[in-house]
């Protein structure tokens, strides 16, 4: 892959376009007007997001990115469990190891566009759904991109900590969540 040339969100985007494809089919399973459905739906989620957000803390990702702590959605996803009676959290998975500056940009880039296809679920989840309207009337992804262009990271870095991120989603999709 050429990693050099063009944008770094291309990169990252024609870095994760087959894991997109897989994530999208998998989560697209599930019918989030179903309350069962939803909250599966939600659970997979946490198992993944969850962990990644505190690597990220560890990370010190917000002397990168200084609203990152607005960005995080942890909170309003372990709200919505909670009012769908699904307890405060999954079972905790292991944070991963994110080292550096540009692997970083990589997790906050998958993490940052894993907002936008929310938007579109949140029209058919029934309930609360505070996690997948999270950042609605914000400026988030053009903002977040502004600073991923200027940021220099190493494309090749950034990609690795993106595909960490997607990964991370994949298995949360394993074993299947659905009766
Ligand atoms: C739950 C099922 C998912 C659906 C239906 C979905 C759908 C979408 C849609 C419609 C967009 C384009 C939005 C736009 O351009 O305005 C998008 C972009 C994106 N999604 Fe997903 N997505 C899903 C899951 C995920 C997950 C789990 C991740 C991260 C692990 C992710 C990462 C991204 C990224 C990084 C982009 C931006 C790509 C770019 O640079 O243009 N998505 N998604």
């Amino acid at each position: 892959m050429r990693l050099t040339g063009q944008s770094l969100r291309l990169t990252l985007r024609a870095a994760t376009r087959d894991a997109h494809e897989r994530v999208d089919r998998g989560f697209a399973r599930f019918d989030l007007a179903r309350p069962d459905h939803y909250r599966a739906f939600l659970q997979a989620h946490a198992r993944a997001l969850l962990p990644l957000e505190t690597a990220l803390e560890e990370a010190g990702a917000q002397a990168l990115l200084p609203d990152w702590f607005e960005r995080r959605r942890a909170p309003a996803l372990i709200a919505d469990l909670q009012e769908l009676g699904a307890g405060p959290s999954p079972p905790p998975a292991e944070p991963p190891r994110v080292g550096g500056a540009a692997q970083v940009w990589g997790v906050l880039y998958a993490l940052e566009g894993a907002r936008l296809g929310g938007r579109v679920l949140a029209r058919t989840a029934r309930g609360s759904h505070r996690y997948l309207a999270h950042g609605e009337g914000r400026r988030f992804w053009p903002e977040f991109l502004s600073a991923l262009e200027a940021s220099g990271a190493d494309p090749a870095g950034a990609a690795a900590g993106a595909r960490l991120v997607f990964a991370r989603f994949e298995a949360a999709l394993e074993p299947p969540q659905l009766e």
